[in-house]
This record gives structure tokens, C-alpha cells and sequence, in this order.
């Protein structure tokens, strides 16, 4: 039967790491709370037995539960007859009263069973199964925060956000030590799909895993805990998904989509020499362009934006074009040191020096160098430079995906992809833009695009009160993603 095990408390768990911001305020006072012991009800077990998939008749495998508790989910295994005689059970539980209560519940030859910490173990690719329910612990009640985020950078270069909760790094340890090919089942509580951690994780399982599924479970099946649950299975990859490949390389899971089959997404134009092509005052026939947002807050480009690209495309006016390129090359040839790069394309292409291609154009802009939250604003349509991508929805509401890439969810995700550049710069190239998984939203109900593209119209109007309106979006989104709204079958 599922139980919140509440026992006395017997004092912190390892040693606290060091400079760990802890807030202690309502740091809960027994073990059971501190160590995130709730047991799985057998109902749900045996679910994830079968997610594990068939087994190939007289295999055997090694089997990995890292937080075994009394051995719920190795008896489930030997309840449903999944099992073979010759499977080896790997088991890790740090608490005694666990690991004694588990050793008279499995019974096996082959059982590796220690009471240990298993996120400072190292099994890499070394297991074909795994099933687990990992502690779910807050951040700020876990004593060995900062060894086990350091392993993780110095192992495998992963950097785990600092909010991440417990089960986190049990996640990011066990795909990797499965084999390649090497499958897990895990349950967690659902609320991890609206936090930022929780994005961070599904990129994480989406690059390295394939299969991935995610089954709701409703109704709160942990006895005591008002929350949700949901099954996530997966296969390790067998070889790494390709870095540059702009198709499809990872396979959302059943609700979620990549960015780049919900939207259009198109590099900027990039001009040869930006100071010698940009104008701020409306020379005929310029083009009406963006390239920097200085001071422009909120989510729509200001309708007084003052920058303007001498491009020869623009056919109403050429010759005022013509006259003014043909002044500023007259200027920049007596200032050589300042236009060393318009002045090589001058005598290297003497006929196309002053071409650009045809500049694009899109509804949403997005600035891939991220300094702090990255923000999607809307554009009344003008050309933009290459420092943003163009992004234009496929079927839904403008409005509507101004709302849905400005939410918590995916502005999560897209930092999730985001590399470093240092000096808390991060850059999000096009094809890890396009690859960033996020909510599917083609499968929205139409209620909840509705209310989508009314907050994204708000948004875009400049409302005084932004980040209210960002938190009904958010909500908004958890409420599909959880089951409130039911999705419906519109196709995209
Ligand atoms: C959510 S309970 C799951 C128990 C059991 N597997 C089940 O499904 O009913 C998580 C278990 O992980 C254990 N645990 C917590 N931190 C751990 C750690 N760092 N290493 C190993 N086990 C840990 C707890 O003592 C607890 O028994």
C-alpha cells in the first residue's frame, strides 16, 4: 500500500556542500520528507514494469533501481514474471531501515543491495534496464547540492540548473549509466513540466534518449500528496544525435513538438558593412529595417523605430538609393581605414559590391545572443538584420505564439539549448533553435488559444503589467499540459 513514511528526525544526510545557499525556513523536520520517501503504489509498479517493454526469451539483464526503498518496484518486476532466473538486481537506497526492509522484501540470487549514496556512485554504461522512483527534494534541502552538480559538469559537461530538484540529477545519472540501447522506466510528481529545471530535463532525455513517452497519471495516486504523476520511459541513444543536422534529431514525446516543425525560422540579412548601409533618417526608397532594440522593452517592436538599410531592392525609389550609396562611397574612399570591408567588396565585385539578397521578413523576432530571459517580440513586418531570427507561425495565431514563446515553459527550454559565451552571454544557433522541444500547441485546445492570442495581444499592446499577464499565459499552458483542458484534435 503507498505510504508517506513519517518517522523521527535523525539528523542532516551527508555533508552540507560547501557555499550552498540553504533556506531552512520550512526545511521539513523528519527524515521520510528529507530523503523524498514516497513509496509507489503497486498499481502504478506495475505500469512501469510493462513500460520497461518485452524481454528477449532467455536474455538476461542488469537491473538498476538507484532509490529502492523497501524494493517496491524489484518486486513489482517479480510479481508481473517480467524477470529471469540469471538478472542481476543492482539496488541503492541510502537510508538502513530501507535497504534491511528491502533485503527480506526481494528475494534473488543476484542482488547487489548497499546502503549508499547513488549519486556519487559511477556505473556508466554499464546496465540494461533501469526503474526507479527518485527522491523528489527540493533544492535547497539537498546537503550535497554542490558535489553532485560538480560531478555531473566534470563527467559528462552537463551544467544542471541550480533550482533543479532531487530527482533531476537521479535522471541524468541513470540514462547515463544505461548501456546504449538500455531502457528506464521513472516516475515523477507532473508538476516538473511548468518549472524551468523540468525543461532543462526534457531537452536533456530528448537529446539522449529515444522512445521517449510520457503517460499521465491522474487523480493523485501518491497516498497523501495532492499532485499528479507521470511515467516517463526511454531508450538510451544508441549513437549521439547529430549536432548540425537541421531535420528532425530528436523525437518529442507524445504532447510536445521541436520549435522548428511549429514555426518558420529564418536567419536576418546580413549587411556587408553595417555602418555604411544603415541609415536613421529616411533616405527615399530605404528600407525600413531592424537591427538593434536598443531601449525597447516589452514585446513589440516601438512603431517609432528609427533605423533604415540602404538596400537596392526596393524598385519605387532606386535612383534615390543609387545617389546616396554613390555619395557615402565617395566619403568612405577618402576615410579608407573606416570602411577597410565595403571598400574590398568595392574592388573585388565591382558590379554587386552594393547587393545584399532579398532581405527577409517575419511577424516575430528573436534575439539568439541571451543576456537574461529571452524575449520574442512582435514586429510590424520590416526587414531585420542577421543578429535575429524570423520567426513566422504555421496556422495559429500570431498573437497566440507571441504569448506561447514569451511563457516561462518555453523560454525554459530555449535557454536549455542556449550555449555559453561567457560573460553571461548565452547564443542559441538556428538549428538548436529549431530542436528546442516545447508544448505542442497544435494540439491545444481552441478555448486555450483563444485566451492565448487575447494575452499575446495584450502583451503586444504594451501592458503595464506584463508579468501578470506572462503568469496567466503560463497558467494557461499548465492547464493543458495538465489535463484541465482537454486537448482536441485541431491540426495545424
Ligand atoms: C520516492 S522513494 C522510492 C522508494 C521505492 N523505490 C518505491 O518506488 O516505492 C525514494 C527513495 O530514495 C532514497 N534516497 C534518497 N536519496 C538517495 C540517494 N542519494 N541515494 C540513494 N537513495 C536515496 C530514499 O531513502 C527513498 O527510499
Amino acid at each position: 500500500m503507498a505510504a508517506v513514511i513519517v518517522r523521527r528526525r535523525r539528523g542532516p544526510v551527508g555533508a552540507a556542500g560547501a557555499g550552498d545557499p540553504k533556506s531552512m525556513a520550512r526545511k521539513p523536520a523528519d527524515l521520510a520528507v528529507m530523503l523524498g520517501q514516497v513509496l509507489t503504489p503497486p498499481a502504478i509498479a506495475d505500469r512501469m514494469v510493462d513500460a520497461l517493454g518485452a524481454r528477449t526469451p532467455g536474455s538476461t539483464a542488469r537491473i538498476l533501481d538507484p532509490a529502492v526503498g523497501p524494493g517496491t518496484l524489484p518486486i513489482a518486476i517479480q510479481r508481473r514474471g517480467w524477470g529471469g532466473p540469471e538478472d542481476q538486481y543492482f539496488m541503492r537506497d541510502i537510508d538502513a531501515e530501507m535497504v534491511a526492509a528491502c533485503r527480506d522484501g526481494v528475494a534473488h540470487r543476484n542482488v547487489d543491495l548497499v546502503q549508499a549514496d547513488y549519486l556519487v556512485e559511477d556505473h556508466s554504461g554499464y546496465f540494461d534496464y533501469a526503474i526507479l522512483n527518485p527522491p523528489w527534494v527540493r533544492q535547497e534541502w539537498i546537503a550535497k547540492k554542490d558535489l553532485y552538480r560538480d560531478t555531473l559538469q566534470q563527467r559528462y559537461d552537463l551544467v544542471v540548473p541550480g533550482t533543479a530538484n532531487l530527482y533531476v540529477y537521479f535522471l541524468v545519472r541513470v540514462v547515463h549509466d544505461l548501456k546504449p540501447g538500455g531502457r528506464f522506466v521513472a516516475v515523477t510528481y507532473d508538476s516538473w513540466k511548468a518549472t524551468r529545471y523540468g525543461q532543462w530535463l526534457m531537452q536533456f532525455l530528448v537529446r539522449n534518449c529515444e522512445d521517449l513517452l510520457m503517460q499521465d497519471i491522474h487523480h493523485q495516486p501518491f497516498e497523501g500528496r495532492l499532485v499528479d504523476a507521470t511515467i516517463i520511459s526511454g531508450t538510451r541513444r544508441r549513437s549521439p544525435a547529430p549536432e548540425e543536422d537541421t531535420r528532425s534529431r530528436v523525437t518529442p514525446p507524445a504532447g510536445y513538438a521541436r520549435l522548428g516543425d511549429l514555426v518558420e525560422s529564418q536567419r536576418g540579412l546580413r549587411l556587408k558593412q553595417a555602418s555604411f548601409f544603415m541609415t536613421s533618417l529616411a533616405v527615399p526608397g530605404a528600407t525600413p529595417f531592424v537591427k538593434k532594440l536598443k531601449g525597447a522593452r516589452g514585446y513589440a517592436l516601438p512603431s517609432n523605430h528609427s533605423e533604415w538599410a540602404l538596400l537596392a531592392e526596393n524598385q519605387e525609389n532606386p535612383g534615390a538609393i543609387e545617389l546616396e550609396v554613390e555619395r557615402r562611397l565617395a566619403k568612405a574612399l577618402r576615410e579608407p581605414d573606416a570602411n577597410k570591408s565595403v571598400l574590398t567588396w568595392f574592388h573585388e565585385r565591382p558590379t554587386t559590391w552594393s547587393t545584399h539578397r532579398p532581405a527577409p521578413r517575419a511577424p516575430i523576432l528573436f534575439n539568439y545572443y541571451i543576456r537574461n530571459a529571452p524575449r520574442h517580440i512582435r514586429s510590424d513586418g520590416r526587414a531585420y538584420a542577421d543578429n535575429f531570427y524570423g520567426i513566422t507561425p504555421r496556422g495559429t495565431p500570431v498573437d497566440a505564439v507571441i504569448a506561447l514563446l514569451n511563457s516561462t515553459q518555453v523560454r525554459s527550454a530555449l535557454c536549455a539549448h542556449a550555449r555559453n559565451q561567457g560573460n553571461g552571454l548565452r547564443k542559441l544557433q538556428l538549428f538548436e533553435y529549431r530542436d528546442v522541444v516545447v508544448p505542442d500547441w497544435t494540439k491545444f485546445p481552441s478555448s486555450a488559444i483563444a485566451r492565448l492570442r487575447d494575452l499575446g495581444a495584450s502583451l503586444v499592446s504594451g501592458s503595464d503589467n506584463s508579468s501578470a499577464v506572462l503568469e496567466l499565459v503560463d497558467h494557461t499552458i499548465d492547464g493543458v499540459l495538465r489535463g484541465s483542458l482537454r486537448p482536441d484534435r485541431r491540426s495545424p
